[in-house]
């Protein structure tokens, strides 16, 4: 999706672009180039915008954005967040190469500048080196706080405070209670005894007993995430544009005034500084009571909703403790509990790209160059819920810990919600025995219901970023949209803009529907919506929002509401339940011209025109007796493909572009009696037929300002319909004669052509199809039918070179069902692997990822929300193909899952579309399937193939490439030899 193009292009964008350019320019690139540093060979990354780089993509969950950028990029990636430049780990091997390999280069911290005031000296958790301050902290609170010993000197103090907790629980019976409140009441009053000998919170008193200290502490909390000008732009650090430093020292002093005289009566008998005991005590509160109570709130809420697994926690501390009122569990027999603990700290790892560090000196990890004051981040989350490391990620199984040496001690990359290096998390042993125990008590203590009699099973689990990745907790949300607003340089750039966004708003906001119970989604930005959001890989970050927001979300594209579907249940609301309403195609602006009445496949509604073709193409084409005339012609045209290879023999084939040429030439031969293209000429022999097609291929999925804002599109302001009128027009140059011969032919009455020669162009001249109506057509078939099938056969050829095993299979089945050196059609019934070959590469490679876009005729209701008249309508096929809720193991490649299994893409199995479903569903579907059958069954029987350079194959890349049709990134080529 090319954001940058669209906004560049002509039009009302451009404007506003074009105003602002001369004052982005002068006031703001002069200052930042002199930082922005333009170091080589970094992590892969989204393309940065001008100044801003990619802080506009990041959004309120920075962990999805990133495991989106991860999967469409790689596990180490960068991001420019104006001019600092991250990087971010999102598999085990990048977090090791970070926690481990380069730890003593990557250490540091990445310090927030609001914290970088007259204290900063003093940190710990932020110290931004590991020097002889930081040490001495670390082993102070490694033996006095952490240890062994220590942990049991405050065995006594925890049993007290855990008994307050439950005392004041006793008192609450049916009662609403705030876990996330108590329990952080329970933490702090146990750390403040620790330290001061004191409890500082009370459990009645919302912010705390001592004036707000509670709600001070998590104001300064605050300030880690919140989005600071001098953080992205550090030129403009010592202005503290925002005041954030300001604010937050003033804040820090009026916490520390809770416990000066505290720490006056005691600094006598320490050997530190004043300083150093409330920064350390400060920081050590806030991190320890929040992660703690997080995690116990998220168990709570994740055995609420896993009533099963509830009960088994339940069952063993039952049988683990001698009296009902006892707290003295012994952890270590309590499997299930633990295992709880950590499949919670997987799914919901309270620091969710730990706490940034940042690279003391250049150095290199995966290869890429990390340079010195990079920030790190490593993405935990992202790598616990990845599902080529978990099975089944997104389920609550504590079972997976049972009987698993995978610990959370920093050795198991693909496990580290404590971190990992010098700098893991010290308190890791007394956090997991505060979780263990009060949880444990909680749930052998009470039982625990929702208010209002709620369905635990629909406990909403909306995760709210922050510093700890807390429930919904309220304060601490990514606030980008105040980071624009706030003071300073942005604001004054917004403050210019405004008048011009309020006329654009205001001229638009007539067209934007105001519909009530919409699916849910991502929050959409004034004016351009969720656009930003999209990406280069849509059906990737639809997927990821998806896991968000649920099977059925919706986006605003500038002012055009999408909805996209991910689950099959979603699938069958849309394409069974109310395909008559919503069997519309959705029709891009671009080919939206005086031809548009003509198509078929984007035919906008299904009425005559589109009625009469559908049934021609099903009775002369389609049709079992169709297929079985055409099967001679198909045989013809795989030989003329095998022959060309046996002349290739030792050489680098393209297998996208082979393929294609002999499907073109096959749909060619049906529709017009003739082939078009030659296997050796690139472009094709009528004139660069293929390239041209492919450029009309893509104004379908060009952004365009008109389909986001349809207030604009009788101006065509992109000139993206004149250009592909013109385009169509020279496609059909090529052929139009044959078109005009033929209905000479007919009109001279003279000749008279037998039933069995009759091509498709015949039969819509007999049924009196104008000539713009058949150039249609013919495009439309071409490019419905010829990239699909290619590309389908293109991945499937990639997929089993990775999969020798496979490989293997199919190239045994083929020898010993197949009677002679050819494979016929007659044979394609034997060849159970070979279909499942090809169903398995339609499962993970869905040529039409999204299906093609419907529109909605009428309002209507799918999963209780409304589908509003004009909505966009697409269908994951993707994502449900990858779903590991519906398939084990989804982004493997293993046929076996379909051999004697019924699951068909016929339509009716909506967990397996590639081929769509409902009245729209693809015509082809047997045409298609039969011809990727022979083909592929060809060109593994005939030849053995290999990569170039003896490349590995198990190394191949298997990027994808967005578009109508999902292709590969990087096209396969392969060197053909002959068969063993
Ligand atoms: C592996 C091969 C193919 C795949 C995966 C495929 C997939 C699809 C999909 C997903 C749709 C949209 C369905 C929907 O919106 O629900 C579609 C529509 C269509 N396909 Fe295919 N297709 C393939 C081959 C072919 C071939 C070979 C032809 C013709 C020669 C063809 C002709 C069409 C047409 C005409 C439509 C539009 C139907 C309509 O809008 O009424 N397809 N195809």
């Amino acid at each position: 999706m090319e954001i940058t193009r669209f906004l560049m292009g002509n039009g009302l964008f451009s404007s506003l672009f074009l105003l602002l350019t001369p004052l982005v320019f002068v006031v703001v690139f002069f200052f930042t180039k002199k930082y922005s540093r333009s170091a080589k060979n970094l992590p892969p990354g989204p393309p940065p915008w001008p100044i801003i780089g990619n802080l506009h993509q990041i959004g309120e969950s920075p962990q999805v954005s990133m495991a989106i950028f991860a999967q469409q990029h790689g596990p180490l990636i960068s991001l420019h967040l104006g001019t600092q430049l991250l990087v971010v780990a999102s598999s085990p091997e990048a977090a090791a190469g970070i926690l481990k390999t380069q730890d003593r280069f990557l250490s540091s911290r990445a310090i927030p500048n609001a914290y970088d005031h007259a204290y900063s000296s003093f940190y710990f958790i932020w110290s931004t080196n590991c020097g002889e301050h930081w040490k001495s902290l670390r082993t102070l609170c490694r033996n006095d706080m952490f240890s062994v010993k220590a942990l049991q000197a405050q065995s006594r103090l925890r049993q007290e405070k855990l008994d307050q907790m439950l005392g004041f629980l006793r008192g609450k019976k049916n009662q609403v209670v705030n876990i996330g409140d108590v329990v952080f009441t329970t933490m702090f009053n146990t750390m403040s005894q620790v330290i001061f000998a004191k409890d500082f919170l009370g459990y009645g008193d919302e912010h705390g007993t001592v004036g707000g200290l509670k709600w001070k502490l998590s104001t300064l909390l605050k300030y880690v995430t919140r989005p600071n000008i001098s953080d992205f732009y550090p030129i403009f650090r010592r202005f503290d544009l925002q005041g954030l430093r300001k604010e937050n020292f003033k804040n820090t002093q009026e916490v520390y005034s809770f416990w000066e005289g505290m720490v006056e009566e005691r600094r006598a008998k320490m050997k530190s500084s004043k300083m150093v005991i409330e920064e350390e005590e400060e920081k050590l509160f806030l991190d320890r009571t929040d992660t703690t109570s997080s995690t116990i709130e998220w168990t709570m809420a994740e055995l609420l909703k896993n009533k099963e697994a509830m009960s088994k926690v339940r069952q063993e501390l039952k049988y683990n403790t001698n009296s009902n009122i006892t707290h003295e569990f012994e952890f270590s027999k309590l499997p299930y509990l633990n295992a709880c603990i950590k499949e919670t700290l997987r799914l919901h790892p309270p620091a969710p790209f730990l706490i940034p560090r940042r690279a003391v000196e250049t150095c290199e990890v995966m290869n890429y160059t990390i340079p010195q004051n990079t920030q790190i981040f490593i993405n935990v989350w992202a790598i616990a819920r990845d599902p080529r490391v978990w099975e089944d990620p997104l389920s609550y199984k504590p079972e997976r810990f049972l009987g698993l040496n995978l610990d959370f001690k920093g050795q198991d990359f693909e496990y580290i919600p404590f971190g990992a290096g010098r700098r893991m998390c010290p308190g890791l042993p007394s956090g997991i025995k505060s979780v263990q125990s009060i949880l444990a008590s909680l749930i052998h203590e009470f039982d625990w219901v929702l208010p209002n009699d709620e369905d635990p099973s629909k406990l909403d689990m909306k995760e709210k970023f922050g510093m700890n990745n807390g429930r919904d907790s309220p304060n601490i949300v990514m606030e980008i949209t105040h980071f624009l607003m706030g003071n300073g340089l942005f604001s004054s750039l917004f403050l210019l803009l405004t008048p011009l966004v309020v006329v654009v708003f205001f001229i638009i906001k007539k067209y934007s529907g105001s519909a009530k119970n919409l699916p849910p989604g991502p929050p959409p930005w004034p004016i351009i919506g969720n656009i930003h959001q999209i990406g280069e890989s849509p059906q990737v970050s639809m997927a990821m929002f998806a896991q968000q927001y649920g099977p059925l979300i919706s986006l605003h594209l500038g002012t055009q509401l999408l909805v996209v579907a991910s689950s099959p249940e979603a699938a069958i609301g849309i394409l069974k339940s109310h395909d008559h309403l919503l069997s519309c195609r959705s029709i891009p602006d671009a080919i939206d011209h005086g031809l548009a009445p003509f198509f078929f496949v984007w035919s906008t509604d299904c009425g005559q025109h589109w009625k009469s073709l559908r049934t021609l193409s099903r009775n002369e084409m389609f049709s079992v007796k169709a297929l079985q005339a055409q099967s001679g012609l198909r045989h013809k045209k795989v030989d003329q493909m095998l022959g060309f290879l046996h002349g290739k023999k030792g050489q680098v084939v393209n297998i996208g572009d082979l393929v294609f040429t002999t499907t073109f030439n096959t749909l060619s031969n049906v529709f017009f009696g003739k082939d078009f293209l030659d296997f050796g000429d690139e472009h094709g022999i009528a004139g660069g037929l293929k390239e041209k097609l492919n450029t009309l291929l893509a104004y379908g999925v060009r952004p365009n300002i008109s389909d986001f804002f349809p207030i604009f599109k009788r101006w065509d302001l992109q000139g993206l319909r004149k250009r592909h009128m013109k385009g169509m027009r020279e496609v059909f140059s090529i052929w139009e004669h044959l078109i005009d011969e033929r209905r000479a032919k007919y009109s001279s009455s003279m000749t008279v052509v037998e039933d069995k020669d009759k091509s498709f162009l015949d039969r819509l001249l007999e049924s009196g199809f104008t000539n713009d109506q058949i150039n249609i057509c013919a495009i439309d078939l071409f490019i419905a039918g010829t990239d699909t099938t290619s590309s389908t056969v293109e991945w499937a050829m990639a997929e089993l070179l990775k999969n020798k095993e496979a490989m293997n299979k199919l190239q045994e089945e083929l020898k010993h069902k197949s009677d002679s050196n050819m494979i016929t059609e007659s044979h394609l019934s034997k060849f159970p692997y070979l279909n499942a070959c090809i169903k398995e590469t339609l499962r993970l490679h869905p040529p039409a990822p999204l299906l093609i876009p419907r529109h909605a005729s009428e309002t209507c209701e799918v999963m209780n929300y409304t589908i509003p008249q004009n909505t966009k309508i697409f269908v994951n096929v993707w994502t449900i193909g990858r779903d590991p809720k519906i398939w084990e193991d989804p982004l493997s490649f293993k046929p076996e899952r379909f051999l004697g299994s019924s699951l068909d893409f016929k339509g009716q199995d909506f967990e397996f579309i590639p081929f769509g479903a409902g009245r729209r569903m693809c015509p082809g579907t047997q045409y298609g399937i039969k011809s990727v059958q022979s083909i592929l069954a060809s060109l593994i029987h005939q030849f053995d193939w290999v990569l170039p350079n003896d490349d590995d194959p198990t190394k191949l890349d298997m990027n994808e490439k967005f578009g109508v049709t999902l292709q590969r990134e990087k096209p396969l080529q392969l060197i053909v030899k002959d068969s063993k």
